[in-house]
């Protein structure tokens, strides 16, 4: 295993700590997507018995729990989700974040949006400075894709369809290559009102309530100022 995944493993065993107190409840997790949420998929395996249900942000996470014994349901079975453990592909001082990496950027923001806690697991390649070096993945319309391409060009990025890729929702990503992302808020906000864009991979308005960051020194727990 390199050093990376013992990293990414060691936030995932740390995040038990964090749904624990929901063990043996009625209460639904919310799951994440990505290599540091399937890690984390595979330590809740071992409490499957002590989990009622979870809300899974991808297809993938589904079939994961699934394979696991681990039951899923849908959101809309759900009113609430006091914890949601999910990774990140870049997180910054204030707990904003780029996610999207894997594509799965639209149902973790609404999963979040629904979650009390948002606990994000990160081995410490993930934490910037400023956000932006990663390509801030965009869920769009597909009709709306050249429109897009040449609205997110004005905003100084260098927009490229993700080749190949179709969404869960069925829509494409745009990787925006080269922004420098100091105000966070305000871009998410911007992007997020151009027509045909269903989902910007900023999540600052909703950031991380929690982050475990892994580094070879041990897991640090940085909270939401
Ligand atoms: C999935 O769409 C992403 O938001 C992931 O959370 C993010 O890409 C982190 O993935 P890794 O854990 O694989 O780095």
């Amino acid at each position: 295993m390199s050093i990376q995944d013992q990293l990414k493993l060691a936030v995932a065993r740390a995040a038990l700590e964090h749904v624990r107190p929901w063990f043996g409840s009625n209460a639904a997790i919310g799951i994440g997507t990505g290599s540091t949420a399937d890690l984390f998929i595979d330590e809740l395996a071992a409490h499957r018995d002590s989990i009622a249900a979870t809300v899974a942000s991808s297809e993938r996470s589904a079939h994961r729990l699934r394979g696991h014994g681990i039951r899923v349901v849908d959101l809309n079975d759900v009113e609430d989700i006091p914890v949601y453990v999910d990774g990140a592909d870049e997180v910054d001082a204030s707990l904003a974040m780029i996610k999207g990496g894997g594509g799965a950027l639209t149902r973790e923001k609404i999963v979040a949006a629904v979650a009390r806690t948002f606990v994000c697991i990160a081995d410490a390649s993930k934490k910037v400075d400023v956000l932006g070096r990663f390509p801030l993945p965009v869920e769009i319309i597909p009709m709306a894709r050249n429109f897009l391409v040449r609205e997110l060009s004005r905003l100084g990025g260098k927009p490229r369809v993700r080749e190949g890729y179709l969404t869960d929702n069925g829509n494409q990503i745009l990787d925006v290559h080269g922004l420098m992302i100091t105000d966070p808020r305000g871009l998410e906000q911007q992007i997020g009102q151009i027509p045909g864009v269903v989902t910007v991979g900023l999540f600052a308005a909703r950031g991380a309530d929690v982050l475990l960051l892994g580094s070879p020194a041990g897991v640090q727990e940085l909270r939401r100022k």
